[in-house]
């Protein structure tokens, strides 16, 4: 059973589901589309033949990592989420299960590949549960397998990084005027964006987790990151 926090957590995408990825296009000026492409092309090299798209939301890496394969892999998404699962279904026709990603209602060793696009901040509860998810999500992966982790992150550059997070308070603030019924989700957003793991953290706890090798690439300065690690 999901906790009060999770299906807090998850329902804040009740009342923007219908605009969820037209909003992220936005925000982003359209790069959410290539950082997606650019994870699933890593989460691809080695042709996995059965991926699972965890918090899948409306199903973009899902579809990110259909397109790109050279071989189809069988693909399945999961997310806490029901509106956000019915815009995914209308989009693709992948196998799209309602449930928790801290626990997995899948066999140990199923996929080849894990991946999880911007949903980390969202099972980042407490360190502590995080790590609970991410052993769960070790568990499912075969021996070998990888996990893809796609989440904001922060710049290096201390000028790029201040320029960063202004724009992440204003355009929330923004979006709090024009939607204040929503302003619980965007402030969720905006904290936690902010208090999510630096690069190096997020490795680590990879580590503490089972994880045998765990590396990171930074996208557009640092203003998110990929990291793959291998069960
Ligand atoms: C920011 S959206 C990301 C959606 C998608 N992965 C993407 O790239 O756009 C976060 C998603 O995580 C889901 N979520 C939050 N907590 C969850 C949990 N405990 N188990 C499964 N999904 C969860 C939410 O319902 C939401 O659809």
């Amino acid at each position: 059973m999901p906790t009060e926090t999770e299906k807090t957590i998850s329902g804040f995408y009740d009342g923007i589901f219908h605009f969820y990825e037209a909003a992220n296009i936005f925000l982003t000026f359209g790069l959410v589309r290539l950082w997606r492409n650019q994870a699933a092309r890593i989460a691809l090299k080695n042709n996995p033949a059965s991926c699972l798209d965890l918090c899948c939301g409306t199903g973009d890496f899902a579809i990110a990592l259909n397109k790109l394969a050279v071989k189809k892999p069988k693909i399945t998404g999961l997310d806490l989420n029901p509106s956000m699962l019915s815009i995914a279904a209308k989009k693709s026709n992948f196998s799209f299960i309602l449930g928790n990603a801290r626990k997995l209602p899948f066999a140990h060793d199923a996929f080849d590949l894990v991946g999880i696009s911007f949903a980390s901040r969202n099972i980042n509860i407490s360190q502590e549960f995080f790590v609970d998810t991410l052993k769960e999500v070790r568990r499912v992966l075969k021996p070998g397998g990888v996990f893809i982790n796609l989440e904001t992150s922060h710049p290096e550059n201390p000028f790029i990084h201040k320029i960063f997070l202004l724009y992440t308070k204003i355009i929330i603030s923004v979006l709090c005027l024009l939607s204040p019924k929503n302003a619980k989700a965007y402030r969720f957003l905006s904290n936690s964006i902010t208090e999510f793991y630096t690069v190096e953290e997020l490795s680590k706890i990879l580590m503490e987790a089972g994880f045998k090798k765990a590396e990171f690439s930074y996208l557009f300065f640092g203003a998110a990151a990929i990291h793959k690690a291998i069960k």
